[in-house]
């Protein structure tokens, strides 16, 4: 478990060009699971989402389809990214949106006090920018253009013609931040993560920084430069202030959420890594505010080994997913298939395949049988467990070191070791029924002492799994905590503190079981194509 009396994560702020495609829903069910853990954890958790809505991304889109910026934010988050945290089980504290007033205010204030302190100059921008990244380009990160953008700049990443800027900007002294950067990065290795991640942006910034313009004057769709309102704010210097803005800081006065949860836990794709890395504790260290606590860029879901993106229309539709699997299987199987901070190739075959064998066979089977077992042989009721063998006590021991193993890899932020070491405890509880075949003890009344240790104990290791596996499946788990009659005795699922699921012996014997539906259904028809 992270140390600290609260814990917050955030996911970015996403750009409303277009709708989610799994991508996002990829950050959001990680940063989910990690609130859900330190909520279950019995840890104050604050888990913050949101949409990023100025700058010329945005402008142009709303412009290509006859509508102003504002009416197109609005209409794709109610449609798209508000419904999209229910498609995937989302549980975040806040939504934040960049055209909201208690945001707007605070970028404003944030870029007065710099301005006021001298960390803010005028000067004029001559170079490239890609509207895709939102992001001022050096020379050497474009390509060469081919075809019909022969003799142009492209961006890599957009494979489109940057364009040249040649303009009167305000400019933020970040090349004064360069060595405090280095010295955080050093002091607090785990800052950003992976160390692949770090290693990356600390050599960037050992090249040298540049001061960075944070403002633009050729459209107006943004937040006013305070002092100079010919001027909006350069769309990442505004969007990035969203992770405190939230929280209610401002310099008057910073607030209760701000000083109960700041500094936050950024969950991001490598994609913006520098962003939040480089620049934002640049502008943080500049107001003098605590840096965050982490970053943590992950990986890329690939599509045909290439980045799934809005721009390449290559999207899935997170629902798509969901329609047909549910979403407790949508969580399971990016978390699980995807070690956390590496590029992951998405194929329904590994989905549909993952699916059969570790949620329906595995775990549902698992819950549907010791359940059904309960019902037919001890007329519904948890039986008491009888004298114990080595093979309860090593049930007893596996889910102990699954606990354990599961919080320490969360604390690192290692979601599919902490579902691995969860699945442990599935797997084992299978192995015990097959090697006790309760179903032939229940054959002899003799046994009955037996027959009912063996249920006991499969349906405590159930208790644990439920409790465990909560945060990733929390649909699936809910459904086996009542079909358990477990909050009759211990209360709501989410009450149960993930450290404590260890301790042995907490679902009382006579417990009113209820039958169980399977957690998760055959699938009848293909999925799609
Ligand atoms: O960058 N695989 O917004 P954005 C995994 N507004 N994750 C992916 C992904 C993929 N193929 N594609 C997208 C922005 N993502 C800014 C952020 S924060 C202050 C401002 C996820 O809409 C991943 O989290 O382009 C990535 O970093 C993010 O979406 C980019 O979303
Ligand atoms: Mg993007």
């Amino acid at each position: 478990m992270a140390a600290g009396s609260s814990f917050s994560v955030t996911t970015p702020i996403f750009y409303v060009n277009d709708a989610p495609h799994i991508g996002h829903a990829y950050t959001e069910v990680a940063a989910d699971v990690l609130a859900r853990w330190h909520r279950q954890s019995g840890v104050p958790t604050w888990s913050l989402t949101g949409t990023d809505e100025h700058g010329q991304k945005i402008l142009r889109t709303a412009v290509a389809n006859g509508v102003t910026p504002k009416e197109w934010a609005d209409k794709l988050v109610a449609d798209a990214w508000v419904p999209l945290l229910k498609t995937i089980d989302i549980a975040n504290d806040d939504f934040i949106r960049t055209t909201e007033e208690r945001h707007e205010s605070v970028v404003q204030q944030f870029l007065q006090k710099l301005y006021d302190d001298g960390l803010i100059y005028d000067g004029e921008y001559e170079g490239y920018y890609c509207v895709g990244c939102e992001e001022y380009k050096q020379q050497s990160d474009l390509v060469d253009g081919s075809g019909e953008f022969e003799g142009q700049y492209v961006c890599p990443i957009h494979g489109r013609p940057v364009e040249v800027l040649k303009e009167k900007n305000y400019f933020f002294r970040m090349s004064d931040f360069q060595q405090r950067l280095l010295d955080l990065y050093e002091a607090q290795p785990d800052f950003i993560q992976p160390d692949s991640l770090r290693n990356e942006i600390v050599s960037f910034v050992r090249r040298g920084l540049d001061d960075l313009s944070i403002s633009r004057q050729s459209f107006d769709w943004g937040v006013r430069v305070p002092w100079d309102d010919k001027h909006v704010v350069y769309v990442w210097f505004d969007a990035l202030i969203n992770y405190i803005s939230a929280l209610g800081w401002n310099p008057e006065t910073p607030g209760e959420l701000f000083d109960r949860f700041w500094p936050s836990n950024h969950i991001v794709g490598k994609d913006i890594a520098r962003f939040h890395a480089v620049i934002w504790p640049a502008m943080l260290m500049a107001a003098d505010l605590p840096v965050p606590a982490r970053v943590f860029g992950h990986g890329w879901l690939l599509v045909g080994g290439e980045k799934m993106s809005k721009s390449k229309l290559t999207g899935i539709a997170p629902s798509q997913i969901t329609d047909v699997f549910g979403s407790d299987a949508f969580r399971y199987y990016f978390l699980r298939a995807i070690a956390f901070g590496q590029d992951g190739s998405f194929s329904w075959e590994d989905l549909a395949a993952r699916y059969q064998a570790e949620l329906a066979n595995g775990f549902g089977n698992l819950a549907s049988r010791v359940v059904a077992m309960i019902g037919r042989y001890c007329d519904g009721a948890v039986p008491a467990a009888g004298e114990l063998t080595a093979a309860e006590s090593s049930i007893q021991k596996t889910v102990a070191d699954a606990v354990a193993a599961a919080d320490a890899a969360i604390g690192r932020f290692a979601i599919h070791e902490a579902i691995a070491a969860i699945w442990s405890v599935v797997d084992e509880l299978n192995g015990y029924l097959t090697e006790q075949e309760p179903w032939k003890v229940a054959k002899d009344d003799s046994q009955s002492e037996r027959l009912h240790t063996i249920l006991a104990t499969a349906a405590e290791g159930l208790r644990a799994l439920a409790v465990l596996l909560s945060p990733v499946l929390p649909q699936a788990t809910a459904k086996l905590w009542r079909a358990l009659g477990a909050e009759a005795a211990l209360g709501a699922l989410t009450d149960q503190r993930i450290p404590d699921a260890g301790a042995w012996g907490q679902l009382p014997a006579g417990s009113q079981t209820e039958p169980l539906e399977a957690l998760f259904p055959r699938i009848e028809h293909e999925a799609s194509a």
